[in-house]
């Protein structure tokens, strides 16, 4: 059986980049709802349409486990989904707790960077009202950055302006810990870094997630001794054509350069 991963594009790759360095020997099944990305600019109603839609379409085939690799996707349906499924689902949430013990040892503040949807759901603020009892966490949408990612832009002297723009109202100073609280931002850690100064950390939940469903798999005896196939879909449809595999592959190669 294989294992599904749900995002609204290309951003749960960088969580199933994570899966693959703890579960080689997976055989994965991506789906990427492309026909409807970016979900973060859309309203919840229409989202939750999109995301049951497609999860219905991956339970159908013969799944162990599902990881949400999609932030805004986690923040507004973990909960339902859970209770639709028989399989595991897992989801993934901006790491706010690990960045703040890390700042709080630098006496500095945090910065979440997600989608506008995210940072507006309640699962978000009551993780913050739960972990940030010293007022340390500032966040920001940041649309942009997945619409870059989408088209397959990662050039930094597109990016880095783009950083410096959204960025200007704030004093990056402040930071020691900045989230990445949407799948698609580790692709830009790299720009990232040249904008804020050199001393602040950069965390995002993916890895806590890939480890999380080894240890899902382990409990449940169900880890699997495949070869690692994965099985590409873009909105129901499945991935043939070389160019976008060859660019999947790009992508990996690039998370394994960070
Ligand atoms: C988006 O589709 O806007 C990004 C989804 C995410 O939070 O990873």
């Amino acid at each position: 059986m294989r294992i599904g991963f749900f995002d609204s594009g290309i951003g749960g790759l960088t969580v199933l980049h994570q899966a693959l360095r703890f579960l080689p020997q997976e055989d994965y099944l991506f789906y990427a709802d492309t026909a409807h990305v970016p979900y973060g600019e859309k309203t919840k109603e229409e989202v939750r349409e999109y995301i049951l839609n497609a999860v219905d379409f991956i339970a159908k085939h013969n799944i162990k486990a599902l990881v949400i690799a999609c932030n805004t996707a986690t923040s507004i349906l973990i909960e339902e989904l859970r209770s639709r499924y028989a399989f595991p689902i897992l989801g993934i949430e901006p790491a706010v707790k690990p960045a703040i013990e890390r700042s709080e040892g630098k006496q500095k503040k945090v910065l979440v960077l997600a989608t506008r949807l995210t940072l507006q759901e309640k699962k978000y603020h009551d993780l913050v009202h739960r972990t940030d009892h010293g007022e340390i966490v500032d966040s920001l949408p940041l649309p942009g950055l997945v619409q870059f990612a989408e088209s397959f832009e990662f050039d930094e002297n597109k990016i880095i302006p783009y950083l410096k723009q959204e960025f200007s109202p704030l004093d990056l100073k402040q930071y020691g810990t900045v989230v990445l609280g949407c799948t698609h931002f580790p692709y830009f850690e790299n720009s990232l870094k040249k904008v804020f100064p050199s001393d602040v950390d950069f965390i995002s939940g993916s890895i806590g997630t890939a480890r999380h469903l080894k240890r899902i798999l382990e409990h449940k005896g169900q880890v699997n001794q495949g070869t690692g196939d994965i099985i590409f879909f873009k909105s129901g449809v499945k991935v043939e054509d070389t160019c976008t595999l060859d660019n999947y592959q790009c992508l990996f190669k690039l998370l394994d350069e960070l």
